[in-house]
């Protein structure tokens, strides 16, 4: 066997991984720490499929519309910037892939509705997003798009947080209804539930754009400095000498993943009250941009060239079509579609 022969089955046997983010605003370090970081590990091992996810942000976007093209782009660089590798990985755009709307399409046709009612989500978000009218067939319909999404690839796993899980779920539900009344057409994909490392925003909640408590990596080093000396700490420390709690302590859970090497230290001086909140959050300003900063620069750099971040996204999805195309013709068949 040639050596390309023997790749070519080593491809042949790797796993497909697909999963795909909104394109709300910028990556911010709890999306990088929660997803990214693991999509980049995941390339190593896996044949892989990420996409910007932008008819699913019209679920409960479709009103404003007018940064939609922006936002896309700057998803794109951060998740590049961030260590995402078109040569390794095929990184596409939703919107250029018309394969998921068809396959949305004929997915819908034999989808309960009462499937659809009952996914927690569906509830759920109704009633948080109130400010919003999402009561449409678009959003309802919004776990038939993603079964869409993953199916198209024949995805063995998708890496989602728990609140997916229930949509994953669904799929796996669709795949197996369409099997049962077309033939055996699609494997059953299951979750890949990694750990994420957990970093909460700057104000110790969760860190959430509706919170405003991220850092960006559209963050300068200045507003990163800045947001740093603004984080919450113990608020029962007053003075400097009196003894801290690292554990109720935002800026000690950033030290943590940003400052392994000083955290036993520094965690013992908070205690001790030998160390004030300033210094440090002053030590930590220099040990997150040493992360932060060379993806902000990345990215800012990709972002100087519209035009060929824009071409990258075209040439993603173009190999993400030719890949999806292949499933649906194999649908056509299974279901007698055509001449
Ligand atoms: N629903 C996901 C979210 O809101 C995004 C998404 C769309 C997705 N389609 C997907 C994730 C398919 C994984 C697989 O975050």
């Amino acid at each position: 066997m040639s050596n390309t022969e023997q790749n070519t089955q080593e491809e042949a046997r790797r796993k497909i991984i697909l999963s795909g983010a909104r394109p709300t605003g910028d990556i911010h370090l709890g999306n990088y720490f929660g997803a990214v970081e693991n999509w980049v590990r995941l390339q190593e091992e896996y044949e892989c499929f990420f996409f910007i996810a932008d008819w699913h942000a019209l679920t409960t976007g479709y009103a404003e519309t007018e940064n939609l093209h922006e936002h896309t782009l700057n998803l794109m660089a951060d998740l590049l910037a961030c260590g995402l590798d078109p040569d390794r990985s095929t990184i596409f755009l939703q919107s250029q892939v018309t394969a998921h709307a068809e396959l949305f399409l004929l997915f819908s046709m034999s989808t309960p509705l009462s499937w659809l009612e009952r996914c927690p989500t569906y509830k759920d978000q109704i009633n948080q997003l109130s400010e919003k009218d999402i009561t449409t067939y678009g959003f309802l319909g919004y776990p038939c798009l993603m079964a869409a999404d993953i199916l198209a690839y024949k995805a063995d796993f998708v890496p989602v947080g728990e609140d997916q899980l229930p949509h994953l779920e669904l799929t796996r539900e669709i795949a197996r209804r369409f099997n049962h009344l077309y033939g055996n057409t699609f494997p059953e994909p299951q979750p890949l539930l990694t750990k994420a490392r957990v970093l909460p925003g700057t104000d110790g909640r969760k860190m959430s754009k509706s919170y405003g408590n991220t850092i960006s990596f559209a963050d300068t080093p200045d507003v990163v400095r800045k947001k740093v000396m603004g984080m919450i700490t113990d608020p029962a420390r007053i003075r400097k000498d009196d003894p801290g709690h690292p554990e109720v302590c935002s800026v000690f859970a950033f030290h943590k993943i940003f400052n392994p090497e000083d955290v036993a230290e520094i965690e013992s001086m908070c205690r001790a009250g030998k160390i004030g909140c300033v210094a440090c959050k002053k030590k930590l300003q220099e040990k997150l941009l040493a992360f932060h900063k060379p993806i902000h620069e990345k990215r800012t750099l990709l972002l100087q060239d519209k035009g060929q971040l824009g071409d990258l996204i075209s040439r993603g999805s173009e190999k993400a079509a030719a890949r999806a195309a292949v499933t649906l013709q194999a649908v056509h068949t299974a279901m007698n579609i055509g001449v």
